[in-house]
């Protein structure tokens, strides 16, 4: 019996375990389930994992939050203790965090061959910390599945094309099996009516760092001025920060709330108006549920969506902002999914270790 490790870290990481799972367990596989610890709120972790129907990991390393390297090293030193002991035949990460970059390093040290899931998206900005881990990952590992046509591009520019292909995205195919028990009873524990609210998150540094602190009031005074109530739940990094903000009588139509469950997420995406975010994951479970995303992002990201309209980019001050939401409210609301393989990505992912000879 063929032996395989995913290992995830983040909340985003978590969410793309079920389906595949479930489809290499089909195919006999056995299927051991690391956490490393990086998110370790019961939220972002138990609580999902529950939501999941993942129950607990196999194993957790804890490490907790710290600075990059620490986090990432910490990560490697019991990443590389477990590996040795359970010697499976691969391994699986899926995205660009930390706990990404500390796996491909990892194995391709011990030699294990690596499957990275979500490769080959670019941002094109090294100020960010998941554009390198995604470099470095994607170079390191033995196979690269391309969760669309624009990554498999990156990926052959960057000679990458014999151990790349085109799979779909894992994300869809995990979106399209929970949005059918998507939690709508926070409409009502919220207060909130369909399509008549906005969605809020941001969580990336260059929106909410104490250094960014103005450009995060920005953001707000820009969408408490569209005067629609606008829910956020906030990611636990900062809840410091909201402390500052969410007495503050200005920002009034905005109601700030901790970090909702994976299932109210997905009722919350697709009953929103307009999804104000600066998550990846989100904007594009925004664009599929048929609900606007505008993103605020630094760089041009997610071409795809730009080009059709589905989405903006609000980089930056009021008046773009402006302009950019007027752009959203005039495009076509609902996008194809075949962009992101129709939800068939695990399949062809099972295709593509099967034609490897990986299992
Ligand atoms: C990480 C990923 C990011 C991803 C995000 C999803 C990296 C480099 N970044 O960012 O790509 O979009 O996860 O959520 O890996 N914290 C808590 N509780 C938790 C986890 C974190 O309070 O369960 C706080 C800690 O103060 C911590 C901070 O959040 O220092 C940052 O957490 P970390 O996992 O390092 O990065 P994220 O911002 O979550």
């Amino acid at each position: 019996m063929k032996k395989v490790v995913r290992v995830v870290g983040a909340r985003p990481q978590y969410m793309q375990v079920p389906i595949l799972k479930q489809k290499l367990v089909e195919q006999g596989v056995k299927h051991i389930l690391i956490h490393t610890g990086q998110h370790y709120d019961s939220i972002m972790t138990g609580e999902l994992a529950q939501e999941l129907g993942l129950g607990e990991p196999d194993i957790n390393l804890k490490v907790g939050s710290g600075t990059h390297a620490n986090q990432t090293a910490q990560i490697m030193i019991r990443l590389e203790a477990a590996l040795l002991e359970i010697a499976p035949d691969f391994v699986i990460v899926d995205g660009d965090t930390n706990s990404t970059l500390a796996t491909a390093l990892v194995t391709s040290k011990l030699r294990i061959p690596l499957l990275h899931v979500e490769a080959g998206i670019r941002d094109f900005d090294r100020d960010r910390p998941e554009e390198i881990n995604r470099i470095l990952t994607d170079h390191a590992c033995e196979l690269n599945a391309a969760p669309i046509p624009r990554a498999l591009d990156n990926l052959r520019h960057e000679g990458l094309a014999d151990k790349s292909e085109l799979t779909g995205d894992l994300l869809l195919d995990n979106f399209i099996h929970f949005e059918t028990k998507a939690d709508s009873s926070v409409f009502k524990s919220l207060g909130l009516k369909e399509r008549g609210y906005n969605l809020i998150t941001l969580h990336r540094p260059e929106n909410t760092d104490v250094a960014n602190v103005l450009r995060f009031k920005e953001i707000l005074s820009f969408i408490a001025k569209t005067g629609l109530p606008s829910v956020f739940p906030f990611h636990p990094r900062i809840t410091g920060l909201v402390a500052d903000f969410k007495n503050d009588s200005s920002f009034a139509p905005i109601r700030f709330v901790p970090a909702v469950t994976y299932l109210q997420m997905l009722a919350l995406v697709r009953g929103a108006q307009t999804v104000f975010t600066d998550s990846g994951g989100l904007s594009r479970e925004a664009v599929w549920a048929g609900s606007k995303a505008m993103m605020f992002f630094k760089v041009d990201t997610w071409h795809d969506f730009l080009e059709r309209g589905w989405a903006q980019i609000a980089k930056g001050n009021h008046a773009t902002m402006e302009q950019a939401l007027d752009r959203l409210t005039a495009a076509p609301p609902m996008a194809s999914q075949a962009l992101f393989g129709s939800g068939r990505a695990s399949e062809r992912i099972v295709q593509m270790l099967r034609s490897k000879g990986w299992i």
